[in-house]
């Protein structure tokens, strides 16, 4: 099946079809600047010029960085706050009247990562972060996704783990590699007592520099890179429209 995958973020939003079959994306990605703190209106107008660009009436799926029940926002770390309680189901569907499914950014990824990539085939707990501006997590158990979940947001020395620990703190604060890599350890090493996963991957952008700072970790468990990389969130957004099939 072909579906367009849609990735709204921090910098804007950003999309392409995808043959959920292959996890191939089919056609060049368009992406939309908008500025985190748009209304969400204004993130609507880039949706809708992304489904006018592909003149799109097939299925959709889209990842949003938040905490998402049939498809209404209920939390979010980095956006603006007035996301809360909107429906990005409802918002969509003026768009179109083909299957929406709205899915948390960092599950997307790890659908992903689960069907095409690193996690493919991998039995137990998996734990997959993206660490960008926040800390999106997601957890499968036997392939299967617990949605939701928000673990970049556990304490770590007094803060919210995702304003100590994510790439974004890395660049504001200069941190090396090292020093960086010294603080994703210790926020694996909590992740490692409360969920014991039997594989982290790490995706988003900083899978891409892994070598930089793999030999830092001490948490005894298997850490591995991502596989696909910047068009995760969008081919994991298309996939969240099988995943919700099979649930019903
Ligand atoms: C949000 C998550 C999201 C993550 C990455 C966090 O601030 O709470 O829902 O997955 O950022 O975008």
């Amino acid at each position: 099946m072909n579906v367009l995958g849609i990735d709204i973020g921090g910098s804007g939003v950003k999309a392409a079809p995808v043959n959920t079959k292959t996890g191939k994306i089919l056609q060049p990605v368009l992406k939309i600047s908008v500025q985190k703190s748009a209304e969400p209106q204004e993130m609507m107008k880039a949706v809708k010029k992304i489904l006018l660009h592909f003149k799109w009436t097939g299925p959709i799926g889209c990842g949003f960085p938040g905490s998402l029940r049939n498809g209404k926002v209920l939390f979010l770390g980095n956006l603006n706050q007035n996301w809360v309680g909107k429906s990005i189901t409802s918002m969509l569907k003026k768009h179109g009247k083909s299957a929406i499914t709205v899915v948390n950014d960092a599950d997307a990824a790890g659908l992903a990562e689960m069907n095409f990539g690193a996690g493919k085939d991998k039995k137990g707990v998996v734990f997959l972060i993206t660490a960008g501006t926040g800390i999106g997590t997601a957890v499968f158990i036997d392939g299967k996704l617990l949605p939701n979940t928000e673990f970049g947001h556990i304490e770590l020395r007094g803060k919210i783990a995702e304003k100590r620990a994510s790439a974004a703190v890395r660049t504001e604060q200069n941190l090396t590699y090292k020093e960086w890599a010294f603080r994703l350890d210790e926020y694996f090493s909590k992740i490692n007592k409360l969920l014991w996963p039997d594989l982290i991957i790490i995706g988003g952008g900083i899978s891409e520099n892994f070598k930089e700072y793999k030999k830092h970790f001490t948490v005894p468990c298997r850490i591995v890179p991502a596989k696909l990389k910047n068009n995760a969130g969008i081919i994991g957004a298309a996939m969240s429209v099988i995943a919700s099939k099979q649930k019903k």
